[in-house]
């Protein structure tokens, strides 16, 4: 049997229709996924028995590096079972033309603020979450969900697409899970099968960085704590900053804070954040 795999709208909309609950992933599934997809499943039971749907699809236009788009993991046979496991009603598997049909110009939205806050991601990556609104809004408009369910694992990307659907007047509700670490507390990502066995272990140092940032109340002293922690391990800084959890600016009076970092790590990439200080809920 196994789940059912749709390939087009066409076929999309002959077997579920509009008003699901929706979780956009590029495959390569792990336990942060399968999370999300329990959670589709509840917000789709809370709707009255609205279908759930998760996506894979390597989106070429938010990958600003080619070789990391060459070396994402593509693993769908795996994924199908994952998604078959956790009981969702369908799994959207379109081809590049199918998002992006030749000829036809797929719209990029004018991007929010919070997507090009100073010193973030798009410091160190321009143009992607350009491409992440492109094929969110894209696929938002080929689904048509009611709902669709977001990590907190991506907290910028998180608050751009918020930010996206209130500024396009989609009226879908963005669902965010929280985020699913390993036993030692990395943080899972399709990326970390890409580490060696010391890089992974390098790679603890962004939790425990996080961790350390949250016990203390000031920014400036959580900031300048994050960067010590980072600096006894062999990875690369890219931002370790404290921000206004909503728009990302600096915090000023801001109702709820988040610690966030990138590092590299080797040739790998790794993002994580926490919500700040850690002893105040929210
Ligand atoms: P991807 O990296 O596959 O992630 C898909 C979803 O899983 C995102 O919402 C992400 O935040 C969430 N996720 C990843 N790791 C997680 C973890 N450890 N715990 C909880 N959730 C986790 O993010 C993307 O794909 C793409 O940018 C996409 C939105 C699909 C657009 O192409």
């Amino acid at each position: 049997m196994g789940v059912r795999i749709v390939r087009t709208v066409k076929e999309l909309h002959g077997e579920i229709g509009a008003g699901s609950v929706f979780v956009p992933t590029m495959g390569a599934l792990h336990e942060g996924h399968a999370s999300l997809m329990r959670i589709a499943r509840q917000e789709a039971r809370r709707r009255g028995g609205a279908k759930c749907i998760v996506s894979v699809f390597v989106n070429p236009t938010q990958f600003t590096e080619n070789d990391d788009l060459a070396a994402y993991p593509r693993t769908l046979e795996a994924d199908l079972i994952v998604c078959e496991r956790e009981g969702v009603d369908a799994v959207f598997v379109p081809g590049v033309e199918e998002v992006y049909p030749r000829g036809v110009q797929v719209r990029v939205p004018s991007l929010p603020n919070v997507a090009t806050e100073p010193g973030l991601e798009d410091r160190c990556r321009p143009g992607h979450f350009a491409g992440v609104c492109q094929v969110v809004l894209r696929l938002f408009e080929m689904v048509r969900p009611a709902a669709a369910v977001f990590g907190e694992k991506d907290w910028q990307q998180l608050q751009v697409v918020r930010a996206m659907v209130k500024q396009e007047g989609l009226g879908i509700e963005i669902v965010p899970g929280p985020t699913v670490r390993d036993a030692d507390g990395l943080a899972l990502s399709s990326r970390n099968v890409r580490l060696g066995l010391d890089e992974r272990r390098a790679a603890l140092v962004l939790n425990r960085a996080l961790v350390r940032a949250g016990r203390t109340a000031d920014p400036a002293i959580a900031e300048g704590s994050m960067r010590d922690e980072l600096a006894s391990s062999a990875v690369e800084v890219e931002y370790a900053v404290i921000r206004d959890a909503e728009t990302l600016g600096p915090v000023e009076g801001s109702r709820t804070c988040r610690a966030l970092v990138a590092v590299r790590v080797g040739k790998v990439r790794l993002i994580d954040n926490a919500r700040w200080p850690m002893n105040r809920m929210g």
